[in-house]
């Protein structure tokens, strides 16, 4: 497949109008099932939903856009409880192909920039002890190791650790 130089690349917030494609990378991602909580992607419904709320809540979700094609995304989801409201958990993806161009590092300082703008005080996040990749971006802008489910996460039968990280805004 060719893609085309990372830095045309665009990061710029989600619209309603990429609610579709938005549902098709993270399908994608989630079907790799080795990154993410959930390995079957969101009905489109739910997606949709998922990116109303966002918008509403002024929630930071942001997308990397290759003229036209979304490649990724990173949203920032506020706590709902009141003593945790300080707090929102971050999730990303970028299209395999995109990987290890920079696309990621550029959609997660966006999305942390508009957390700290929509005054954010706490950014928290899991990631698998397998993910090397994720983890080594996550400590790269500032994220620390808060501690570790021992065997967290079991699929077919396989277990592997959950890092807690978080970065404070
Ligand atoms: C994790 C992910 C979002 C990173 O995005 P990316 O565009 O591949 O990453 P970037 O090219 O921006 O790299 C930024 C940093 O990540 C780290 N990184 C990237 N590729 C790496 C690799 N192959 N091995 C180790 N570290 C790597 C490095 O710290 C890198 O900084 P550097 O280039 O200065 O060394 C992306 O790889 C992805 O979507 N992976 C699958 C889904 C996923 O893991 N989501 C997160 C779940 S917690």
């Amino acid at each position: 497949m060719v893609v085309t130089a990372a830095s045309e690349v665009v990061i710029r917030p989600i619209t309603v109008a990429d609610i579709e494609q938005f549902c098709e990378v993270t399908t994608a991602v989630m079907r790799e099932r080795r990154y993410l909580a959930f390995v079957e992607g969101f009905p489109l419904d739910e997606a949709a939903a998922f990116v109303a709320r966002n918008l509403r809540l002024g929630n930071p979700h942001w997308v990397a856009d290759d003229r036209g094609r979304i490649v990724g995304w990173c949203d920032i989801r506020r706590e709902t409880i009141p003593v945790y409201a300080h707090a929102g958990h971050l999730g990303m993806g970028v299209l395999r192909d995109y990987r290890g161009r920079g696309i990621g590092e550029r959609l997660l300082r966006a999305s942390i920039d508009a957390a700290r703008a929509a005054g954010f005080e706490r950014i928290e996040l899991s990631v698998y002890s397998r993910n090397e990749r994720a983890a080594a971006l996550y400590r790269k802008v500032g994220f620390a190791h808060e501690g570790t489910r021992v065997r967290g996460k079991k699929l077919d039968g396989e277990y592997d650790d959950v890092h807690m990280m978080a970065l404070l805004l």
